[in-house]
């Protein structure tokens, strides 16, 4: 079982048309399911702290993306952390993002296809959403592009080396550590990648990585 999930997982699934409309239409499905995807989360989590601590310091004025927001969760308390910025909620998922409270700047799209500027952004964050994302080295360059020079991005992903101890979909993809610190470091003048756990006194079980990278 555990010799075919990692084969399998090491395959690169095709982003065809089909697939990229089955992915959509399993969110947009998702929406309604709060119990595995919840509209809010506790601001005490860890994965939380870290994305607001890692796309900070942030100004008055600035523009941060939450790529792959689901209902916002996330956007909401980053928001309030940095009352003078605007928090962008992108998904591919409009009834997910119907769900995100409407003072987050909400926007349907992809990650793969992002509908801004280069370096409009001065922060991004992605949590849980790249592994959705299948052309993960199209996704990255994505995050990138937008960001400023300068500009923080901050990953929260599954690891690779735990594939298997949750269900996923057939085009879920969980990430070894370098593997994704060199997609970055081929945009971003630093990358760092350190396991993440939920709560403080908890340690990592090193099922959750945190990828921080400044443009
Ligand atoms: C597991 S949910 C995580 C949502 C949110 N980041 C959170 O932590 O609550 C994954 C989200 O990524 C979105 N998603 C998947 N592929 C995407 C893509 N290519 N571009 C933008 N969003 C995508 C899905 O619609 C879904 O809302």
């Amino acid at each position: 079982m555990r010799f075919f999930g990692r084969f399998f997982q090491n395959r690169k699934p095709q982003l065809t048309p089909d697939l990229a409309a089955e992915i959509r239409r399993s969110f947009e499905q998702a929406a309604a399911d709060e119990e595995h995807f919840p509209s809010s989360i506790d601001p005490r989590i860890l994965h939380v702290r870290a994305v607001i601590e890692g796309v900070g310091p942030i100004g008055a004025g600035a523009r941060v993306l939450d790529a792959g927001c689901g209902k916002g969760r996330f956007a909401v308390h980053v928001a309030n952390a940095y009352p003078g910025a605007l928090v962008v909620a992108l998904d591919l998922a409009c009834a997910m993002l119907r769900c995100a409270p409407p003072h987050l700047g909400r926007v349907a799209g992809s990650m793969l296809e992002l509908p801004f500027p280069d370096s409009s952004f001065d922060a991004a964050y992605a949590t849980e959403s790249l592994e959705h994302a299948v052309d993960i080295e199209r996704a990255v360059g994505e995050l990138c592009r937008v960001l400023k020079p300068g500009g923080r991005l901050v990953i929260i992903d599954k690891n690779a080396r735990h594939w298997g101890r949750l269900e996923t979909p057939p085009w879920e993809k969980w990430f070894r550590e370098e593997e994704l610190l060199r997609l970055l470091r081929r945009h971003c003048r630093s990358a760092a990648c350190r396991p993440i756990s939920y709560w403080e006194d908890v340690a990592p079980d090193g099922l959750f990585l945190c990828w921080i990278a400044v443009k």
